[in-house]
């Protein structure tokens, strides 16, 4: 099972899919935590690429590929083969989010980044998603005064806050059209509740494993 989560800055995803990752743990699945971009050796050297402010005003399809290669070698080197042995995959972002930030935010053509995911992943997609929805005023000020993110990946943060509008609403209608896929979290919640909305969701798709089976 290939989970994701997605939201704008500062929804908190990071964090609370952590705790996803504890509650699964504890019925007794076997998990692999990951992000984008990152996840492998290669996409954690595109991800300083592509989050480094000294990177502003990057040509958007260049901006799109790297994404794209990130993903690539992410998907097929560490994605798939834990899928194969079983693996329970969580993962922090993942195409939605080249939809909503690429696509709805800037500009690019929807239909065309379909068609690179079509062309390059076969159009490997998650299971399931949970949106930690919110809006970006309340993000962006969680996301700035998150000392634990480092000037070094603030690119996106520093983008303006109508930018980050785009986004949100972008996933939102990426929500709407894929209701099956989707489960939408009001992430502007206590921590506690955004939790217990996120773990009621999985307890009904993963029932807890039976550990010492009985011979
Ligand atoms: P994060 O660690 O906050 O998730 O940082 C990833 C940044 O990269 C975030 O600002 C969203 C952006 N992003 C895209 O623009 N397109 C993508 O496809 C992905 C995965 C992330």
């Amino acid at each position: 099972m290939f989970i994701t989560f997605e939201g704008i800055e500062g929804s908190g995803k990071t964090t609370r899919m952590r705790e996803a990752g504890r509650f699964l743990q504890s019925r007794g699945y076997e998990l692999l935590l990951t992000r984008e971009p990152g996840g492998t050796a290669l996409g954690e050297r595109i991800r300083a690429i592509l989050l480094s402010p000294e990177q502003k005003g990057m040509d958007p399809t260049a901006e799109l590929l790297l994404y794209m290669a990130d993903r690539a070698d992410h998907v097929n080197t560490l994605i798939r083969p834990a899928l194969a042995k079983k693996k329970v995959v969580l993962c922090d972002r993942y195409f939605d989010a080249t939809l909503a930030y690429q696509g709805y935010a800037r500009g690019l053509d929807i239909e065309l980044l379909r068609a690179f995911h079509r062309t390059a992943l076969n159009d490997f997609m998650p299971d399931l998603t949970f949106l930690l929805d919110l809006p970006p005023e309340i993000g962006l000020s969680r996301a700035l005064g998150d000392r634990s993110r480092s000037d070094a990946e603030s690119r996106f943060e520093q983008e303006a806050l109508d930018f980050h509008a785009r986004v949100r609403a972008g996933y939102l209608s990426l929500a709407d059209e894929d209701p099956e896929r989707f489960i939408r979290i009001d992430a502007a919640a206590a921590p506690e509740s955004v939790d217990r909305q996120i773990r009621s969701a999985l307890e009904e798709r993963f029932p807890e494993q039976d550990r010492n089976p009985q011979k």
